[in-house]
């Protein structure tokens, strides 16, 4: 036993990339990689969002750079990654964390809403990991990739049977790609929350509907803070988690666990 735990959880000499890192959770969690000694690489569609965050890193002392990224599509996917190898070298770590997350009604629920969401929420997050798997293996790196997925990817919840679906696919794909990408020294695992206050779902819970479903559904009676994150995420990205894949953490106040 070494007894030194900040080494355990460094990332330090490692190359991070984090999609959606432009608010909520990909922002937060892109500090703490940066705090964490790593090269951040902020991947989102609104770049300029991205510059605070970079400041951020940087005034930590790590370096970070800010690339345009769509997950929903390809050629957006390899240039981001090609940026990031010609700053920094092979991303060894990829938070594939972008999603959207708007309700509806499963009579309502459009073609385009449904494409939007499984292309955004599931295929992105197949894409990018893809690219990443790519790009580890030809350089014969060990690497990990971790995917938020969602307690809505376990169980499943009023409103959003298109974002369960995603979810779920999520969760399939992060255990069937911990079984293949094994062999390359990848590991691929993943988060899923509970609620966090974020952009995604602002303004619900601070209504009287968002108080009572709080206190009758939560067990721990409260949102998660983006804090509690961090440990999970640095677990999972570092040594620390050396021989964690396939594994999906909630991270949900015990909701998972709820009473039936
Ligand atoms: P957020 O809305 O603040 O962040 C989502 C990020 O993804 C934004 O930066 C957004 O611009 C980005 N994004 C969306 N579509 C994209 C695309 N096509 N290409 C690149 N970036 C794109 O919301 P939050 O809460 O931080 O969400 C992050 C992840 O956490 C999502 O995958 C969400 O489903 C998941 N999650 C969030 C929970 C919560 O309670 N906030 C609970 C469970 C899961």
């Amino acid at each position: 036993m070494k007894g030194d735990f900040t080494e355990l959880f460094s990332l330090a000499g490692r190359t991070v990339l984090v999609t959606g890192a432009s608010s909520g959770i990909g922002a937060h969690l892109a500090r703490v990689a940066g705090c964490a000694g790593a090269n951040v690489v902020l991947a989102a569609r609104r770049v300029e969002r991205l510059e605070q965050v970079a400041k951020d890193i940087e005034w930590e002392g790590s370096r970070a750079l800010p690339v345009a990224l769509d997950v929903t599509e390809r050629a957006s996917v390899e240039a981001a990654f090609d940026a990031a190898e010609a700053h920094f070298g092979v991303v060894d770590v990829v938070l594939n964390n972008a999603g959207i997350g708007s309700g509806q009604r499963p009579l309502e629920i459009t073609e385009d809403e449904w494409r939007m969401m499984l292309s955004t929420n599931l295929d992105g997050v197949w894409r990018v990991a893809q690219c990443a798997a790519q790009r580890l293996a030809r350089a014969e790196r060990p690497g990990s990739i971790v995917n938020i997925a969602s307690m809505l990817g376990l169980r499943v919840g009023t409103g959003y049977s298109h974002y369960c679906a995603a979810k779920a696919g999520v969760v399939q794909l992060t255990k069937s790609l911990a079984l293949e990408l094994a062999r390359y020294h990848i590991r691929v695992n993943a988060i899923a929350p509970g609620y966090f206050k974020t952009e995604m779902t602002d303004g619900y819970f601070d209504g009287d509907k968002g108080q009572a479903y709080i206190r009758d559904a939560v067990p721990m009676r409260r949102l998660g803070e983006l804090e509690e994150l961090e440990g999970p995420f640095l677990l999972l990205a570092s040594e620390a988690g050396a021989y964690m894949t396939g594994a999906v953490l909630a991270v949900d106040g015990g909701q998972l666990v709820g009473s039936l």
